[in-house]
């Protein structure tokens, strides 16, 4: 039963995403104010809980800013905003030893901490806690954020939209946002809950593909909810395809990390055994990730295979054992032993390189609203991510965004009374069954029509099908009570638009985004921005 709260709660900051970017920020602001952070389901479910490779942070004697710099614009086929690469790189180190101030127990080898490599870095620069970073990360940042006096956490409340001047009892014409409609999972209460600042954290969009390695609620909420408030979004046509995502039946979004391949990991054909990276870069299997998801797609494409083959059998097993712990007991469980086997790896979605616009500051086009991490578009990724760049953008922009906040405070004003969400219009659904059938639909037609080779006859045909869906979608959501599952599925169907609407505008191939209609790159670098 779902009810309008009469009460609005208010905080002095709230922050939608308890990941990385999320309890950065709340912890960076808790000091001296009251902060509220949501999550959608536990606290633990964002993609943070689950990054394996590490942090990238220049820290070996041998490394520079500059070389992470180039690495990254590299990987991003210069789509970069170099001052934002910068900013972050710089930033990285601080990063790393705030982690281990919060007790993050980083591999070390003798005095130093262990660096391990991935793909498209020129050194040996990710800073990992095994093959299960995130983890230690997610557990590290979240205990602090228990024991905070100022911090209150609020598991279980899927927000809904942002709180802005049409929401407002009295119109002000600020342009303000002021928070957010949340739907409280347990009781079906939809409350506002208001803000002087709100910080979207709320992480990706993988889940709008069928195949990917995000968790369950990846499902682009945060850049759904700025763009119908009125922000600008941007690169949304940069999703990232990872290469060696485990095959598997069953279990479909099991992530193998690239430090398998980092660690001398080799890309086999499952029938001849060949190692075929060399033939598509020079750099073979530490060529950047796009580069690596588009041989194996052309791989099992040209010799209709169903998967290609990860072998790391050639290094001594005592050596698999300890730098993939978790991936060495996760596949034995499943029948493989690594030290002795290849593992079989399809590419699948894995990350979201555009999002919301924000600026270093992590303000986005609307006054009051910020945004960090993974929903965002900052300028770091470009046109491709380079590895281990997306929790350190998580840190930088969780602390700038709580930075830019606690220096302009008095210049936000205190919440306006705001109008209470209301249900009085809507009825408990009597088909659910829409709901499955369209989240379905959609992630079906985007990875088979804006997957990682793209044409634009098949991106006409992805946005033909988001505009039918659109109708019913809306329909829906006007006469029925929301859960969370039409919430999301409202913002998976709103994310497949923006992604194909910036498919479609980009006329040449570039980083993630290669399409047989526009094989050539253009001279000028440019963002596909989308204004509302
Ligand atoms: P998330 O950690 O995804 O958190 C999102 C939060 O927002 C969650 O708390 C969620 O509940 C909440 N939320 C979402 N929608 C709503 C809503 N409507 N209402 C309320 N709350 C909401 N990056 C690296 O740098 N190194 C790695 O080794 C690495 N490995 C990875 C491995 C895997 C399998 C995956 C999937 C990703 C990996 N990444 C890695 C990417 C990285 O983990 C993510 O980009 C990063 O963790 C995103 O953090 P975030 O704080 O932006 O969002
Ligand atoms: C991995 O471990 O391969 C993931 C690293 C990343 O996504 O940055």
């Amino acid at each position: 039963m779902q009810l309008s709260s009469p009460a609005n709660r208010s905080f002095d900051v709230i922050v939608v995403g308890s990941g990385a970017a999320g309890l950065t920020a709340a912890l960076a602001l808790a000091g001296t104010h009251k902060v509220a952070v949501l999550a959608k389901g536990t606290l633990t479910g964002g993609s943070t809980a689950w990054a394996q490779g590490g942090i990238a942070a220049v820290l070996d004697a041998g490394d520079t800013f500059e070389e992470h710099v180039r690495d990254t614009m590299i990987a991003g086929a210069g789509l970069n905003r170099r001052e934002t690469v910068e900013f972050v790189i710089e930033r990285a180190p601080h990063a790393i030893e705030r982690l281990m101030e919060l007790g993050v127990p980083f591999n070390t080898e003798g005095n130093a901490l262990h660096l391990t490599r991935e793909g498209g870095h020129s050194h040996r620069r990710i800073v990992h806690v095994n093959d299960a970073t995130g983890w230690a990360v997610q557990e590290a940042l979240l205990r602090a954020a228990q024991a905070h006096p100022n911090i209150t956490l609020l598991p279980g409340r899927s927000c809904i939209d942002l709180i802005s001047g049409r929401h407002e009892l009295r119109y002000s014409g600020s342009g303000r946002v002021w928070g957010v409609y949340a739907l409280d999972e347990a009781t079906g209460r939809v409350e506002a809950l208001t803000a002087r600042a709100t910080i979207l954290a709320t992480g990706g969009a993988g889940r709008v593909y069928q195949f990917s390695t995000a968790p369950r609620g990846a499902t682009g909420d945060g850049i759904a909810m700025a763009w119908r408030a009125g922000a600008r979004v941007s690169n949304m046509e940069m999703m990232q395809f990872h290469p060696t995502c485990l095959y598997n039946l069953e279990i479909k979004n099991f992530l193998i990390t690239e430090a398998v391949r980092g660690e001398g990991g080799h890309l086999l054909h499952p029938v001849t055994g060949k190692r075929f990276m060399p033939d598509y870069d020079e750099r073979a299997e530490l060529a950047p990730r796009d580069i690596v998801a588009r041989a194996i797609d052309d791989q099992i494409k040209r010799y209709g295979l169903d998967y290609v083959h990860l072998d790391i059998s050639h290094k001594p097993p005592e050596f698999v054992r300890e730098h993939f712990p978790t991936i060495y007991e996760k596949l034995l469980g499943l029948g493989i032993d690594m030290t002795t086997q290849p593992i079989p790896v399809v590419p699948a979605q894995h990350y979201t390189c555009g999002g919301v616009v924000i600026d270093l500051d992590g303000k986005t086009d609307l006054p009051g609203l910020y945004a960090a991490g993974e929903c965002t578009e900052s300028g770091l990724h470009g046109a491709n991510r380079l590895a281990s760049n997306s929790l350190l953008e998580c840190f930088v922009f969780g602390e700038s965004s709580a930075a830019h906040i606690l220096a302009h405070w008095d210049e936000f004003d205190e919440p306006v009374p705001v109008r209470p969400w209301d249900a009085s219009r809507v009825t408990d659904s009597d088909e659910e069954v829409v709901i499955k059938q369209n989240w379905t639909e959609i992630r079906r037609f985007m990875w088979n029509y804006v997957g990682i080779v793209r044409t634009t006859k098949r991106l006409e045909r992805a946005m033909h099908r988001v505009r039918m869906l659109n109708g019913e979608v809306e329909e829906y959501y006007r006469h029925f009570r929301v859960s969370t599952d039409l919430i999301e599925l409202r913002n998976l169907l709103q994310t497949a638009e923006l992604i194909v609407s910036s498919a479609l505008k980009r006329h040449e191939s570039r980083g993630l985004h290669y399409t047989l209609d526009y094989p050539a790159t253009n001279q000028e670098p440019l963002d596909t921005v989308l204004v509302p």
